[in-house]
């Protein structure tokens, strides 16, 4: 019996002993957690000085880089649905100086593209859409936006490697097309190729002055024929209407290249691109349009933008008035507002002034240009 009572003794001082003990132990994990958390807040303080300091440029510090690749480890990313619009609009304001297309077309772009989107403690930091085009040969990139103060981590790599995950047999490269000098460096530094590059000229104008033109001038343009589904498929088979309309092998519309392949159609037309053809005037090659045209109207934070890419040679003005007049006429029906830009794209050989001196009948202020180009590169 005493012996019972001196185990049960056993038993009370060391669960009492053993309760001690994991007390000490939590007061000192949550101080050393504590202090963690601390120093975190401290570095984190830091980088936001240090960015706003230095424009979010500079992360070249070694301490603020290791505590930055801490928060890219806490990526959790994710498939976004049309209920994430507000969430990829608030992520980035002003993009392309108020002229940012994904505000009014996300809904439609998410019909033919994958948006993958970064999260970090619950706040989406990254964003990007990708599809597969060309036959199932390529992965297509466009719309990357990081959340300022998260950029330089390499958060659209991580987006990109999510995407590259499960891709099917077939798929060996990605593209992009891009103005920005940085990300051309980027490719270049990889070894990626500028497959070509073409020449993209802004312009300012409004729904007054360009209704006040059509008044004086009331075109009708009798050499234009609209460019359906069935035309484009068309086009893509002919070898020869390629030559002369597309010298890059992609027709480039709204800033993306897709081959001339008759499975791209679906993308081609997602985003309800006008197009229009010139009317061939020889009997002898009666399917070759001399000149095309393919428009998309977006209204964003400025006013309304027209991305307006012209195909074939536009050295006629004429020929390029008819294009431009029509496209212009097509847009002002649904614009309510009063500001439009018009984004225009060329093939290299055109050069800006080319392009002014062809659009001069207009009311057009050059606002500015540059050179985009299309860099692919392999999918290891
Ligand atoms: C462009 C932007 C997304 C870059 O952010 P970032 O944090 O520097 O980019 P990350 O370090 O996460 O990713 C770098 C990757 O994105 C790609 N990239 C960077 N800038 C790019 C650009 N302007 N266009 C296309 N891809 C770009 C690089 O090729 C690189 O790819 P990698 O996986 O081969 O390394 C960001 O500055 C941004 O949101 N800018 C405003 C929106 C904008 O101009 N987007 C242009 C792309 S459509």
């Amino acid at each position: 019996m005493t012996s019972l009572w001196f185990l049960l003794d056993m038993i009370m001082a060391l669960r009492m002993f053993y309760k001690s003990l994991t007390q000490v132990m939590k007061k000192g994990k949550k101080y050393v957690q504590t202090s963690v958390d601390f120093k975190r807040r401290n570095i984190l303080q830091h980088i936001k000085n240090f960015d706003s300091l230095h424009g979010f440029k500079k992360l070249s510090c070694r301490g603020f880089c290791v505590d930055r690749k801490c928060e890219l480890s806490q990526l959790y990313i994710r498939q976004t649905t049309p209920d994430d619009h507000d969430d990829l609009v608030s992520l980035r304001k002003h993009v392309y100086d108020g002229k940012d297309y994904i505000p009014s077309s996300y809904h439609d772009l998410l019909k033919c593209n994958t948006g993958v989107a970064g999260y970090i403690d619950n706040k989406m930091v990254g964003f990007i859409f990708a599809s597969i085009i060309d036959d199932g040969t390529t992965v297509l990139l466009q719309s990357g936006r990081v959340r300022i103060g998260y950029e330089g981590l390499g958060i659209v790599s991580q987006l990109k490697r999510y995407y590259f995950r499960n891709l099917p047999a077939g798929v060996n490269k990605s593209v992009i097309n891009t103005s920005s000098p940085e990300a051309l460096r980027h490719a270049q530094r990889r070894g990626s190729p500028v497959v070509f590059q073409r020449n993209a000229i802004t312009f300012r104008t409004s729904k007054t002055d360009i209704n006040a033109w059509f008044q004086t001038i009331r075109p009708n343009f009798p050499t234009l024929e609209s460019v359906d589904i069935h035309y484009f498929k068309r086009i893509c088979r002919s070898r020869e209407s390629k030559t002369i309309l597309f010298p890059e092998d992609r027709i480039v519309l709204k800033r993306v290249p897709y081959r001339l392949l008759t499975s791209n159609t679906s993308h081609v037309f997602s985003c309800n691109p006008k197009m229009f053809a010139s009317k061939c005037e020889t009997e002898k090659r009666p399917e070759i349009p001399s000149m095309m045209s393919a428009s998309t109207n977006l209204s964003c934070e400025v006013g309304m933008v027209m991305y307006l890419d012209l195909y074939g040679d536009i050295s006629d003005v004429e020929n390029v008035t008819d294009h431009v007049g029509k496209q212009l006429s097509y847009c002002l029906d649904t614009y309510e507002g009063d500001i439009l830009f018009l984004y225009i794209t060329c093939a290299a050989q055109f050069s800006v002034e080319d392009v002014a001196r062809v659009l001069s009948v207009f009311p057009l202020e050059l606002v500015g240009n540059e050179v985009t180009y299309c860099v692919e590169e392999t999918i290891e």
